[in-house]
């Protein structure tokens, strides 16, 4: 077992909350059990799709539409990767804002390249990338 160090965080003070309702419902002794138990879950979790090579997901964006540059930009990219784009839908939210859900299949790496390059556009205030299927036979 590799030696334990320690280490401390800061965090904001409602996030500290819900952490410490979390840890009293699922029963961790200390705030330490509970940290390392999703550390390891986060990072197993996302070995496991690293090297899948056949994933589907959905990104979903929330972004300005008023900003046309964005607009474009965002097309392109899709336009370019017709190879991971599967379908796109999109809802307009307000007067300002456009909700965006893009469904994407290929290697988990390359969704994970589009979806960084999709939501690191400027003006996209929201983007969260959900692994939504990994195949079975991947890892033993
Ligand atoms: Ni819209």
């Amino acid at each position: 077992m590799s030696k334990i160090v320690r280490f401390s965080i800061s965090l904001e003070r409602d996030l500290l909350k819900k952490f410490q309702r979390f840890c009293r419902e699922e029963r961790f002794a200390t705030r330490s059990e509970a940290i390392r138990q999703l550390i390891h879950d986060f990072l197993a979790r996302r070995a496991w799709v690293e090297d899948a090579e056949d994933v589907a997901g959905t990104l979903t964006l929330v972004y300005d539409h008023h900003r046309s540059q964005l607009r474009d930009q965002l097309m392109k990219l899709q336009h370019d990767h017709t190879d991971l784009v599967v379908s796109t839908l999109h809802a307009h939210l307000t007067a300002h804002l456009c909700l965006e859900v893009i469904v994407l299949r290929g290697p988990a790496k390359r969704l994970r390249e589009i979806a960084a390059r999709l939501r690191g556009l400027k003006g996209v205030h929201k983007g969260e990338l959900v692994i939504a299927a990994v195949p079975q036979e991947t890892h033993a």
